[in-house]
């Protein structure tokens, strides 16, 4: 069986810098039409100039034109003529809280001083991609966070909300109750719970924030997604990390998911018999909330199994090892 996707989007992706985007760059252009780019480099992507040299290296590195990088800045107080420069440039802006995850120190500690800056970016129509989490008890972060979520939601209404690699529950009912608020969600919150990382031996490369949560979670965002839900869009959050960045005391977080996201996709849907709804989630949904067009590429899949390597360079993959159903067979650009 063979199954064509028009122009699939990454709507959360983390490219890195470097040796690291050499190597990863090529992996998402060679399955998908664009993705959403992270800004939490070392050094985070917060002005225009640090943008456009980051999306210079980033088209340099997939060396394939039918791959659009959509991309970001860093969150901080901007001024109105620093957004209405970088407007053209940008998807949107990432707000991640201080500390909460991988090279976000430089994230907002007082969510009391933001008011301004996002009030600019309702005016000037720019959306704004939230890591949702406190710094309270791991399990319920994103729990606690979701009354800020629903502030920004009710103070700016006309501002383009995204909660970013969504995990509760509770958090799905934000998009019932608000049309200005979208959600990604990733392939590895699609398939795990804490039990996957923690219940037996701990499982560095499945570490992540948000973490995994209970079962009750896992099944209520796997039926919203199934459901065909307009507003949850597909982000894999993959984020690499050298292998002795993950098998080390003091595990960094994050999933890299970006080769296998797309083929693992096809066969989670297909074993739900809701291949019909996949291309809302990997490109229609995001294509309407965000206003955007991709370039027209169209990815080929057939239903022939592979085994997923074990590593890529110096990186792990997620499913390292285990067999996929589907695989990507050709691209049409
Ligand atoms: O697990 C994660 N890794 N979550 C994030 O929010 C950031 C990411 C990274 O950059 O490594
Ligand atoms: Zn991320």
């Amino acid at each position: 069986m063979q199954l064509t996707i028009n122009a699939p989007l990454d709507m959360h992706l983390h490219l890195r810098e470097a040796q690291m985007l050499q190597l990863v760059a090529p992996l998402s252009a060679a399955h998908f039409a664009g993705a959403v780019v992270m800004p939490n480099l070392q050094s985070p992507v917060d002005s225009q100039q640090k943008l456009l040299a980051y999306r210079r290296a980033i088209v340099e590195a997939a060396a394939d034109d039918s791959f659009t990088p959509y991309m970001t800045l860093f969150f901080r107080p901007y001024t109105k003529a620093e957004l209405e420069a970088a407007r053209e440039h940008i998807i949107g802006i990432k707000l991640y809280p201080a500390g909460i995850t991988t090279q976000s120190e430089a994230g907002v500690a007082d969510f009391e001083s933001i008011g301004e800056t996002v009030a600019l970016m309702e005016e000037l129509q720019i959306p704004l991609l939230v890591h949702g989490e406190s710094n309270g008890f791991v399990m319920e972060r994103e729990r606690e966070f979701l009354a800020i979520y629903r502030w920004l939601a009710e103070s700016f209404p006309r501002l383009a909300i995204i909660m970013e690699h969504i995990t509760t529950a509770d958090t799905l009912d934000i998009l019932d109750e608000f049309p200005n608020v979208a959600a990604t969600v990733t392939l590895h919150h699609l398939m795990l719970t804490l039990d996957d990382v923690v219940g037996g031996l701990m499982q560095p490369h499945l570490f992540c924030k948000p973490i995994a949560k209970t079962p009750h979670d896992l099944q209520a965002l796997r039926a919203a997604v199934f459901s065909g839900h307009p507003r949850i869009l597909f982000g894999s959050d993959s984020a690499p990390h050298p292998t002795h960045a993950k098998e080390c005391c003091g595990c960094a977080a994050g999933v890299f998911s970006a080769p296998v996201a797309l083929p693992k996709l096809v066969e989670l849907f297909a074993a739900q018999d809701k291949l019909d709804v996949l291309p809302d989630f990997v490109t229609n949904n995001a294509q309407r909330f965000y206003g955007i067009t991709p370039n027209p590429k169209k990815v080929h899949i057939h239903d022939e199994a592979w085994t997923v390597p074990l590593s890529y360079g110096s990186v792990r993959p997620f499913l390292a090892g285990e067999q996929i159903q589907w695989q990507v067979t050709a691209i049409e650009k």
